[in-house]
C-alpha cells in the first residue's frame, strides 16, 4: 500500500511540475469565467515570451499589428502574416484573440487622409470592416470596434471619421460589423472613462445609453485604466460606473490596465504597495461585478512597456520587469484567483 502511495505521488508531483498540469493564472481565471491576460508585441513570437503568456493569458490583444499603419499600410496591401502567426499560437494555446482596433484616430495609414467625402468614408470604413471580419469570422470573437472617441470635456474627438460621417460613424461601423459576425462581441473602447462623474465617462455613459435605446449593437465599453500610483484611484467610481452599465446590459472589459510608479521611486516600498493594492482592486472588482468580463494588462514586462516612452519620469508599469521576472504582484493576482 505504501508503495502505491508513494508511486501515485510521485506521479503527481511530475504531473504537477510539467507545463500541462501547472496551476496558472490563466487557468484559475477561466475557471472563474474570467478573461485575463495582456497586449503583446514581439513577444508572441518569442519562446520565453509564449511562456509567459501561457501562464498568465486566456485572451491576448495585439497592442500594434492590427492598427492601419501596420495592418494595411498602403491602399492595396494588407499585412496579414504578423497577424496569422500570433492567432497560430493563440489557437493551439486555447487563448481567444481580440482585435483592436479597427477605427481610431491613431497610427493610421497616410492614404486615409485622401478622403474627402462622406461617401468616401463610408466605402472605406465597410470595405475595412468586411475585410477583417470576414477573413477572422469565429476566430477573434471580440472588437475594440472604435477606440478613443471622446475629449477629456465629453465631446466627440474630430478623428477622420468624425470629421467626415459625423456622429453617426459610430452607430455605422457597429452595425456593420454586427452583420459581419453576429457572434463577436463588439466593443467601444477608451480612457479616463472609469469614474462616474468624470465629464468624458459621463458622456460615454449616455451615448452609450443612447445607443442601445436606438437599438444600434453594442457589446460593451473598454475601460483603459492607464493608471499611476501618484494618481486618485477611486475604485467606488469606477464600481458606480461599471453598475450603470450593468442596467443597461453593457459588458466592461478593463482593457489596457498598467500601473506605472515615478522613477524616483521604483524602489519605494510604498509605491510598489500602491501598485500591488491598484492591480488587486481592479481584480477584485472584476471578479465581483458580474458584467466585467475581461482583466488585460497593457503589455507582458516593463521592457517593452510603451510607458517610459510616453511617460519619461514613470516607469515599472506592467506585472512582470524588464527581465520577465514575476514582481509581487503576480503572485497577489494568483493567490486571489484560487
Ligand atoms: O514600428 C515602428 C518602427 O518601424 C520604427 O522604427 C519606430 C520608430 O519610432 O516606430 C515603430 O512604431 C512605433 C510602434 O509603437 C511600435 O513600437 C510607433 O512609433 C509608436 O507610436 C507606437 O506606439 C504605440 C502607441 O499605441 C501608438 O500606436 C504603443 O506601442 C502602444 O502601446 C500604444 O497603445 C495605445 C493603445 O493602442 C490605445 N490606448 C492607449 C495605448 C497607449 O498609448
Amino acid at each position: 500500500m505504501k508503495k502505491i502511495i508513494i508511486a501515485i505521488t510521485l506521479i503527481a508531483s511530475i504531473f504537477a511540475l510539467s507545463s500541462c498540469g501547472k496551476d496558472t493564472i490563466a487557468k484559475r481565471a477561466t475557471k472563474k469565467d474570467l478573461k485575463i491576460g495582456t497586449a503583446f508585441a514581439s513577444d508572441v513570437y518569442d519562446p520565453e515570451g509564449q511562456e509567459r503568456i501561457k501562464e498568465f493569458s486566456n485572451i491576448i490583444v495585439a497592442e500594434n499589428i492590427m492598427k492601419w499603419a501596420n495592418l494595411r499600410p498602403n491602399a492595396k496591401f494588407w499585412n496579414w502574416s504578423d497577424i496569422d502567426n500570433a492567432l497560430k499560437f493563440a489557437e493551439e494555446n486555447n487563448i481567444d484573440v481580440k482585435w483592436h482596433t479597427l477605427f481610431w484616430h491613431q497610427q493610421n495609414s497616410n492614404f486615409l487622409y485622401n478622403m474627402k467625402t462622406k461617401e468616401d468614408a463610408e466605402k472605406m470604413m465597410d470595405e475595412h470592416i468586411t475585410t477583417v471580419m470576414q477573413r477572422y469570422k469565429g476566430r477573434i470573437k471580440v472588437y475594440d470596434v472604435v477606440n478613443e472617441m471622446f475629449e477629456e470635456n465629453g465631446s466627440f474627438r474630430e478623428n477622420i471619421w468624425y470629421k467626415l460621417m459625423g456622429e453617426e460613424y459610430l452607430a455605422h461601423a457597429l452595425t456593420v460589423a454586427r452583420a459581419q459576425d453576429p457572434d463577436a462581441k463588439l466593443y467601444l473602447n477608451e480612457f479616463n472613462n472609469e469614474c462616474v462623474g468624470h465629464p468624458k465617462a459621463d458622456a460615454m455613459y449616455n451615448f452609450v445609453k443612447k445607443l442601445k435605446e436606438e437599438g444600434v449593437p453594442i457589446d460593451g465599453v473598454g475601460m483603459q485604466l492607464h493608471l499611476a500610483t501618484d494618481l486618485p484611484f477611486e475604485p467606488d467610481k469606477i464600481r458606480a460606473n461599471i453598475r450603470r452599465y450593468a442596467e443597461l446590459g453593457i459588458d466592461i472589459s478593463f482593457s489596457e490596465i498598467d500601473v506605472r510608479i515615478p522613477a524616483s521611486k521604483f524602489n519605494d516600498p510604498a509605491e510598489i504597495e500602491m501598485q500591488k493594492y491598484i492591480y488587486t482592486t481592479l481584480l477584485d472588482i472584476a471578479l465581483t461585478e458580474p458584467n466585467v468580463k475581461s482583466y488585460i494588462v497593457w503589455g507582458m514586462y516593463d521592457r517593452t512597456s510603451w510607458v517610459p516612452a510616453t511617460f519619461p519620469n514613470y516607469g515599472n508599469a506592467c506585472i512582470y520587469d524588464v527581465n520577465y521576472n514575476k514582481k509581487e504582484v503576480y503572485e497577489e493576482i494568483f493567490n486571489k484567483l484560487k
